[in-house]
């Protein structure tokens, strides 16, 4: 059974001064830098550990701490063979399940080839299908050693799971461990394994949704109802973070009088000047913004879900690519080592309609600003 972390450490780190959690975004836009500056303005900042070296991270992990005395959350991805929300007989190597799932994948690398000519890519750019393995860790392993030895303060799992042993293990070095979760059943398994603290993630995010079975359709529950369908279950102590579409103070308020311990925002913070997101993202959320493309005509920004660009259903505005390929496989992160080299390939040729733009349904309110004047917008306390 999993040591419960000391009631003081659980409330400073859950309950931040400025109750706002700027969200994980792997894949360039969580610098140490945005993580610093919104812990360091007193709100709760974090380090994305999906898809990035345990080395990077490590350094990632110090450079905050350099910089800010005040504490850093670190996010990691948990692979399928970590994730104890994936059937058994599903992921056993060489069943049905995994050599239908390795056709579509190979099936989806052919109707990537067109794609890959579109950018002037050779065709052996994109790896061959059976170079890619449903069982990539990302790092797990290393990860949780790196955890452990630096007795990392705030941990979340995205993406599912983990075994009791992990948060037995972590929170042995002292850890504050949360997940990531899209409806009240997986609420409760996640603290039956021994989370502290749940990030409730309504269908309004960018980015993927956490489904614990990656197999399983995201839920559509708006973020006002899954907290309190997730409340109801976990009952009244639990920490919850809120996070989709929050994207103004009026929303803040919203999810703390509902009982969120705070608002966790990614999208907000994408403009942030900290933030390492791309040029061309920070353009296209510019457009949505001023309506001129990725907008409906009311003017909010036209974003989908998808699994296109990574074999995981994730929210972006909505591109060429997605439509083309509504038929992408349920094969994370297969499909996502596959599109790789296209979407670097798209990233350097400024094609927007090419490559993943994350964000969620508030995109047309993100503004370019310093992280800590978006805090102070999200906190209401000065126009935002
Ligand atoms: C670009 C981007 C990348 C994201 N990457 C991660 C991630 O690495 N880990 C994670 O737990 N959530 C990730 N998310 C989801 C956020 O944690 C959060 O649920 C979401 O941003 C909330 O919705 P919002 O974007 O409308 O504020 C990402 C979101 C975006 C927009």
């Amino acid at each position: 059974m999993s040591t419960t972390p000391s009631s003081d450490s659980l409330t400073s780190l859950t309950r931040p001064a400025a109750p706002v959690v700027a969200a994980p975004m792997a894949g360039g836009p969580s610098t140490w830098q945005l993580a610093a500056a919104v812990s360091a303005a007193g709100g709760l900042g974090f380090l994305a550990g999906g898809m990035r070296a345990v080395e990077q991270l490590v350094q990632d992990v110090a450079s905050a701490r350099k910089a800010t005395a005040q504490p850093v959350g670190v996010n990691l991805f948990v692979p399928e063979t970590a994730n104890t929300a994936i059937p058994a007989e599903r992921s056993a190597p060489g069943s049905p399940a995994r050599r239908r799932r390795a056709a579509e994948v190979a099936a989806y690398r052919s109707s990537l080839l067109a794609e890959a000519a579109r950018l002037g890519m050779d065709p052996a750019e994109l790896p061959a299908a059976d170079t890619l393995d449903p069982d990539a860790t990302d790092g797990w392993d290393a990860k949780l050693d790196a955890a452990e030895s630096g007795r990392w303060p705030l941990v979340t799992f995205t993406f599912g799971l983990p075994a009791p042993e992990v948060f037995d293990r972590l929170h042995a070095s002292g850890s504050v461990l949360g997940v990531t979760v899209t409806t009240a059943a997986e609420a409760t398994r996640a603290l039956d394994h021994g989370a502290d603290l749940l990030s409730v993630q309504g269908p309004e995010s960018g980015g993927h949704r956490s489904v614990h079975d990656p197999a399983a359709d995201p839920g559509t529950t708006a973020l006002a109802d899954l907290l309190a369908e997730v409340r109801a279950a976990v009952g009244p102590s639990v920490p919850l973070f809120a996070a989709g579409g929050i994207m103004h103070a009026d929303a803040v308020r919203a999810v703390l009088s509902a009982g969120a311990a705070a608002a966790q925002c990614g999208t907000a913070f994408l403009r942030a000047e900290e933030a390492g997101t791309s040029t061309l993202q920070r353009t296209a959320l510019e457009q949505a913004a001023a309506g001129t493309h990725f907008a409906h005509p009311d003017g909010s920004a036209r974003t989908a879900l998808t699994r296109a660009y990574s074999g995981r259903w994730a929210r972006g505005l909505e591109n060429r690519f997605m439509r083309e390929h509504s038929d992408a496989p349920a094969a994370y992160p297969e499909v996502n080592s596959l599109t790789k080299a296209l979407r670097a390939a798209a990233t350097a040729a400024g094609d927007a309609e090419s490559v993943s733009l994350w964000a969620g349904v508030g995109a047309a309110r993100a503004r370019p600003a310093p992280a800590e004047q978006i805090l102070t917008g999200l906190l209401g306390d000065s126009p935002q």
